[in-house]
């Protein structure tokens, strides 16, 4: 009986999906006013319990676009219950069905991923920090809700915006800025703002190394009271300290690092679909995006769990991850990370419209889908709190910066042409303020005798001689990017410093 009512219903739903697609006729009940997409399983159980309730579009192999009713809001919600994969909203027929095609730009990528920063990685591991990310966590809960809408949530982005503004400040960094995103003109909108750190790439500036999270929360129990703190403060927190982390180490990447932090996941994936498909529509050359959402409840056996759904997620990219964690956390290292994977059924996060742009996308993520449905109550409900997951704190996400961390430095790999040691003899000054060079020694230390600057591919690009104790130089002339500062004094000790010219 069930068997034929399934196959009557795809019979209905490819007769319908041509319709839709040749005459923009698709059959409409009054009570039929909401378009978009969810998964087969769902919307062929609310067919067979509530058939007026809803109209099935179009199916493909896990999803089928839908025009349904309010009322099957609900059944699905009950269906659901508080888990996803939830339900994605589409603008009409035509969208909810180019939806679940994922029709895919195709991009040529050669990007190779190796392992070769040993040292850097050690280092950065040495430093990171899971403190950081337990104050992160509980500042990001402390909004008391960031769904999209509120004032909160855009002030949430704000307040980020300053944190990574700060970060890069401390650190001493002019390759860095941070931009808020607007998305009030986009197909889906959203008052509220995505923020982007860029950390311009000293060799190969237009290759983009992208990391990310959703910054707005939301709660099944009304939207007033959404704390987020594992959904997903713990992957805002756990990117934002794999990134510090590169900068206390001085870490000058050769390709661009972003590190994104999105608006409006929890209604759409709003702001990463708005920023995806800009930088495809820019053919940015993004070589991999690392998705971050969700990684402080640890409810499985093991560590990681690789979203694999072959829809949304490159197979290499997540290969590379898990030859990261065989590599740096493998079973004979005294800091082991455990992984496996899982699938959430559809594009479940932002990585999606990355993958659908044609980019190469992984998302580790907290446990087994099903291990979560089992035992993660919190979810999207109003005690989303840190101090709710098992154990209290960060230790489970802490184990996911390392990852942000091994990541960012493999994939964007550190640039040598900078990596000369910095300017530092006690009583020598030398930075660079607007453009101006500026060097500053006590007269009774020996003076400078020889000034040269080289640009990243190692080309002397100015050389001064005599300069004395202290003076300035322009350097307005140089275009904007990294060099290197060599200084000769008068005693014959060498003295390098890497600049950022703007
Ligand atoms: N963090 C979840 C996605 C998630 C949940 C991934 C469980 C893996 C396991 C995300 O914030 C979310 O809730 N997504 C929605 C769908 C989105 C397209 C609106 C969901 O899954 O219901
Ligand atoms: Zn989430």
């Amino acid at each position: 009986m069930k068997k034929i009512t399934l196959i009557a219903v795809l019979f209905c739903a490819t007769i319908f999906n041509l319709n839709a697609q040749d005459n923009l006729t698709v059959p409409e009940r009054q009570n039929l006013t909401i378009y978009g997409t969810m998964s087969l399983e769902d919307a062929l159980e609310i067919n067979e319990s509530n058939p007026n309730e809803i109209e099935i579009l179009a199916t493909s192999d896990e999803e089928a676009a839908v025009n349904i009713s309010e009322e099957a809001t609900h059944l699905l919600h009950d269906l659901r219950g508080t888990h996803g994969p939830g339900y994605l909203n589409a603008s009409n027929a035509i969208d909810a069905i180019k939806q679940i095609r994922h029709v895919r730009t195709e991009r040529v990528q050669q990007m190779n991923f190796t392992i070769s920063e040993g040292e850097t990685v050690e280092m950065a591991l040495g430093v990171i920090n899971k403190s950081n990310i337990e104050a992160q966590i509980e500042e990001l809960e402390g909004y008391g809700t960031r769904y999209h809408t509120t004032a909160s949530a855009q002030r949430a982005a704000v307040d980020l915006k300053a944190k990574w503004e700060a970060m890069a400040t401390t650190y001493g960094r002019n390759d860095i800025s941070v931009r808020l995103v607007d998305h009030s003109n986009a197909s889906d909108s959203t008052p509220m703002n995505s923020v982007v750190m860029t950390i311009t790439g000293a060799e190969l500036p237009d290759e983009f190394v992208i990391i990310g999270g959703h910054l707005d929360s939301t709660s099944s129990q009304g939207n007033n009271v959404a704390p987020g703190g594992d959904d997903d403060a713990s992957g805002i927190s756990v990117i934002t300290e794999a990134t510090r982390t590169l900068l206390e180490i001085g870490f000058v990447p050769k390709r661009t690092i972003e590190v994104m932090a999105y608006a409006a996941e929890e209604v759409g994936l709003y702001g990463s679909k708005d920023i995806a498909s800009r930088y495809g529509q820019n053919n940015v050359n993004v070589v991999a995006v690392g998705q971050f959402d969700m990684a402080n409840y640890k409810s499985s056996t093991k560590d990681v769990y690789f979203v694999s759904d072959t829809n949304a997620i490159d197979p290499t990219l997540t290969s590379f991850f898990k030859e990261l964690l065989d590599t740096y956390h493998g079973s004979t290292s005294n800091d082991e990370i455990t992984y496996s994977t899982t699938t959430c059924g559809y594009g479940c996060s932002d990585h999606r419209y990355w993958f659908e742009n044609g980019y190469k996308t992984a998302f580790p993520f907290e446990s087994s889908f099903s291990d979560f449905q089992q035992n993660n109550s919190i979810y999207h409900k109003n005690n989303d709190l840190m101090k709710n997951v098992p154990s209290g704190d960060a230790t489970h996400a802490f184990k996911f910066a390392k990852l942000a961390v091994e990541y960012l430095i493999e994939v964007s790999k550190k640039s040598s042409l900078l990596s000369t040691p910095n300017f530092e003899e006690e009583g020598y000054e030398l930075f660079v303020i607007d453009n101006i060079l500026k060097f500053k020694s006590d007269r009774s230390r020996s003076a400078i005798k020889e000034l040269k600057i080289y640009d990243v591919t190692g080309k002397e690009v100015l050389k001064k001689t005599s300069l004395g104790n202290s003076g300035k130089l322009s350097l307005n002339a140089f275009t904007a990017g990294a060099y290197v500062v060599n200084v000769v004094l008068d005693n014959k000790t060498q003295l390098s410093k890497k600049v950022i010219l703007k």
